[in-house]
């Protein structure tokens, strides 16, 4: 991929990985809008990189997606690249979890169901241009299911399968569709704290840059790496031994 000269949207782009990502675009010479619910986390984030364009909204919201989707054509219309990077991580077991079906469908409707529609809602604007890429976030996790957040990784299994039923699908047009599969990473995802022991985001977001400059599809760094790569059998014994099941 070409890292300049480019329109992205990056959802979720005010905070770890997504404003990671939005600053070396930046700095490669693309424009860059980014998207999130906290308004004043985006103020931040636009005060530190000049440049960098902001929009509000709340992609858990069919009407929030629908609005964003108009606006950043309107306003963006050589818009190019979505990177569809937002999430949130639940933790805990799915037969301890007592929270109202409100809370726990966040989760798939901002990791599974907000990516699908914006792809959708976008492709057709995408298809125009004469080079276009749709980047979806997925997770290590998406090859290796994990108990302590069964539904977060369902939803990331969901979107590796869409990423590559959507590659095919596409492969005669101008847009390239790309998966970024973070290992842990050291963010506030799911809570601070949760993922200090992950690498440092800076290190993460920089393997990606240059991996997408040598047109990869599929980009994982270090342990999800293993993951993306490892064969059925070593998926099998690695998904037994992290989740602490007997051989
Ligand atoms: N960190 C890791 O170890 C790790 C590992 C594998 C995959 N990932 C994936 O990487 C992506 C980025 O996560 P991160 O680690 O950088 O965590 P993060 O700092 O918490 O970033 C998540 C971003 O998503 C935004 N977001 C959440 N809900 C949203 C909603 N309803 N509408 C709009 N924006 C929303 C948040 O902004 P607001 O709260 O302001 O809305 C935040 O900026 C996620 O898809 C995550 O699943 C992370």
């Amino acid at each position: 991929m070409e890292l300049a000269g480019n329109t992205i949207l990056v959802t979720g782009g005010a905070s770890g990985i997504g404003l990671a990502l939005a600053q070396r675009f930046l700095a490669s010479g693309s424009d860059v809008i980014i998207c999130g619910r906290d308004g004043d986390r985006l103020e931040a984030a636009r005060s530190a990189n000049p440049g960098l364009h902001i929009l509000q909204a709340d992609l858990a919201r069919q009407a929030d997606r629908e609005r964003l989707a108009r606006s950043v054509v309107d306003a963006y219309p050589n818009l190019n690249i979505l990177v569809n990077n937002a999430g949130i991580q639940r933790r805990g077991r799915f037969r301890d979890d007592a929270a109202p079906w409100a809370d726990r469908s966040a989760e798939i409707a901002i990791n599974l169901e907000a990516p699908i529609h914006l792809a959708s809602l976008l492709l057709p604007h995408l298809e125009t241009k004469l080079r276009a890429c749709i980047i979806n976030v997925t997770s290590g996790l998406a090859f290796i299911p994990m108990v302590f957040a069964p539904v977060y990784a369902a939803t990331k299994a969901a979107m590796h399968s869409f990423s590559q039923a959507l590659r095919a699908e596409l492969a005669d047009s101008s847009v390239t569709v790309v998966e970024i599969i973070p290992p842990a990473v050291k963010t506030d995802l799911g809570g601070a704290g949760l993922h200090d022991d992950g690498v440092p985001v800076d290190e993460f977001a920089d393997a990606v840059m240059a991996r997408l400059a040598t047109e990869e599809s599929e980009i994982g760094h270090g342990m999800s790496d293993h993951f993306r790569t490892a064969t059925r059998d070593q998926l099998a014994t690695l998904y037994r031994r992290l989740n602490g099941m007997k051989d």
